[in-house]
């Protein structure tokens, strides 16, 4: 499988547990390499664009104003398959569905605050990391 680049984000109900390690050392056990990462205040027009795709869902005010309520850490995982393998660690969007050894059946508390964000294709994963680096952030 080629090597990919895929992009994600720890959101606030994680950074404000101080789980962030936690998070790293599932990504990083199950093989996938951090090659960029910050901590960040994301503004409210920031969180507006990239979750633009989800605008007319009836959850999307409620999803913008918990991405501003704390600091999330913004990422560029890389790896074999990484987009997938990445959704495979993060686990079922809602935490109850997802499988033992998940990011989000150890970390997330509901479907909202579930932990992390994770590309869903190579067309997003490349705008997505565009929205939050720039080349020369990330070194692989
Ligand atoms: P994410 O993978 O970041 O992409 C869209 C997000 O919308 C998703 O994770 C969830 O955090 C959020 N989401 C999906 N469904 C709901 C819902 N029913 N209520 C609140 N947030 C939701």
């Amino acid at each position: 499988m080629a090597i990919e680049r895929t992009f994600s984000i720890i959101k606030p109900d994680a950074t404000k547990r101080n789980i962030t390690g936690k998070v790293n050392a599932l990504i990083e056990g199950a093989g996938l390499k951090i090659v960029a990462q910050k901590r960040i205040q994301m503004t409210r027009a920031q969180a507006e664009t990239f979750y633009g795709v989800h605008k007319e869902r009836p959850f999307f005010g409620e999803l913008v104003d918990f991405m501003i309520s704390a600091p999330v850490v913004v990422q560029v995982l890389e790896g074999e398959g990484a987009i997938s393998r990445y959704r495979e660690v993060m686990g079922a969007t809602n935490p109850a569905n997802a499988v033992p050894g998940t990011i989000r059946k150890e970390c997330a508390l509901s479907v909202g605050e579930n932990s992390v964000h994770g590309s869903d294709a190579t067309e997003t994963a490349a705008i997505e990391i565009a929205q939050f680096f720039s080349a020369n952030e990330i070194v692989g």
